[in-house]
């Protein structure tokens, strides 16, 4: 299937693997961009320990693109999270200049601000692709000079802003705001995802959940099986960067960062239940998501490692979008993307079907 979006990033399938930190390492990108999608590097990935160091945090990664590098000889991408100054800015630094003396071809830009790093990315040769949650941000996107925009919605795991913009809604809106190809996410997990979002108005898709339950990913086997038994109301929003709710008066205001930071959506386990119990049935980000008295530098914690790579998944949060209901079994990469592909096919067959009737 050819679109913008595999013409601009040198690609076969119009799939892109969402960055997922720890967990979206280099074998999984690799076997994503060996299938024909675009793979890509997370934060932390291919690690099992927090560090606190700026230093070894770039040298990681760099051992990542390294072997990401050995594996493909396709393109894949690497994450930058702008984050915040004086807290996870330097680390975002570092990455990024490791980035560039290792020559990625593509950067995925997310949580923060298009001003800060696309100059940058762009005049190191890389095709930049920017993450966003509502069409202000989109178009302040585009016009900073990136190359191609991702909108996530609110049904998608992990975080999404504070406007709670729903895919179906975000999608065609941003689509008719921007020129520049655009990728949809949140809640794309199948054919039908796929065709749909093209039908929206995008040019591709943008997945995370759906590449946790693959063989290829670092996810421990209670993680895939916890998303193999969920349903359509297994998972909930919860907010993440305020105070004062979901979207407080002024968020647009605020700031980028706080904007696409606004909520995360988490799988609901006795850990939460207990959580929101202790706190009178409101939880937010904050509450629950660090180990008390540990570091949190590199934008997740020790909890995530806990859950994602030890399978402690009753004790700590797991960030999963509502599109695991409908996931149900744990194929390859390459599998999974020749299935969509093909299915697609099946599904614009139906459509064709109906039209005219
Ligand atoms: C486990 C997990 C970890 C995530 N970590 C990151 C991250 O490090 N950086 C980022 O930009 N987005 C992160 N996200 C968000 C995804 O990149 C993406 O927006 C989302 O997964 C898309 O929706 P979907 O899960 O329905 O496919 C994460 C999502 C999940 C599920």
């Amino acid at each position: 299937m050819k679109t913008r979006l595999t013409e601009i990033l040198e690609i076969e399938h119009p799939i892109i693997l969402a960055p997922m930190a720890w967990i979206t390492d280099a074998s999984l990108a690799a076997a994503v961009s060996n299938a024909g999608g675009l793979g890509t590097i997370g934060p932390n990935a291919g690690m099992r320990t927090v560090t606190t160091d700026v230093e070894e945090t770039g040298e990681r990664l760099r051992s990542q693109i390294r072997e990401c590098r050995a594996m493909t000889n396709r393109p894949f991408a690497v994450n930058f999270v702008v984050g915040v100054p004086g807290w996870d800015r330097d680390f975002s630094d570092r990455c990024v200049q490791v980035g560039i003396e290792e020559k990625i071809p593509v950067a995925i830009v997310s949580q923060g601000s298009p001003a800060v790093y696309t100059r940058r990315l762009k005049e190191a040769g890389m095709r930049v692709v920017h993450v966003c949650s509502n069409v202000r941000h989109a178009r302040k996107a585009q016009e900073t000079g990136v190359d191609a925009v991702v909108v996530s919605g609110t049904e998608g795991g992990g975080h999404s802003g504070f406007d709670q913009m729903t895919t179906f809604c975000l999608v065609p809106q941003a689509a008719e705001a921007i020129r520049i190809p655009l990728a949809a996410g949140g809640g794309v997990v199948d054919a039908r995802g796929v065709v749909g979002a093209l039908a929206l108005g995008a040019d591709g898709v943008y997945m995370g959940t759906r590449f946790i339950a693959t063989k290829e990913c670092p996810a421990h086997e209670n993680v895939k099986q916890a998303i193999l038994q969920a349903q359509d109301t297994s998972t909930m929003a919860v907010r993440h960067g305020s105070p004062a709710g979901l979207k407080p008066p002024g968020a647009g205001d605020r700031g980028f960062v706080e904007e696409r930071r606004g909520s995360v959506r988490i799988l609901i386990n006795d850990y939460i239940l207990n959580a929101m119990a202790q706190k009178g049935g409101t939880l937010s980000y904050e509450d629950f998501r660090s180990v008390p008295g540990e570091v949190d530098p590199n934008t997740e914690s020790n909890r995530t490692v806990r859950a994602f790579l030890h399978g402690e998944i009753q004790e700590n949060a797991i960030t999963v979008g509502q599109g695991a209901g409908l996931i149900r079994d744990v194929p390859t990469c390459a599998e999974l993307i020749h299935e969509i592909m093909e299915q697609a096919e099946g599904v614009l067959d139906r459509l064709d079907g109906i039209r005219g009737k």
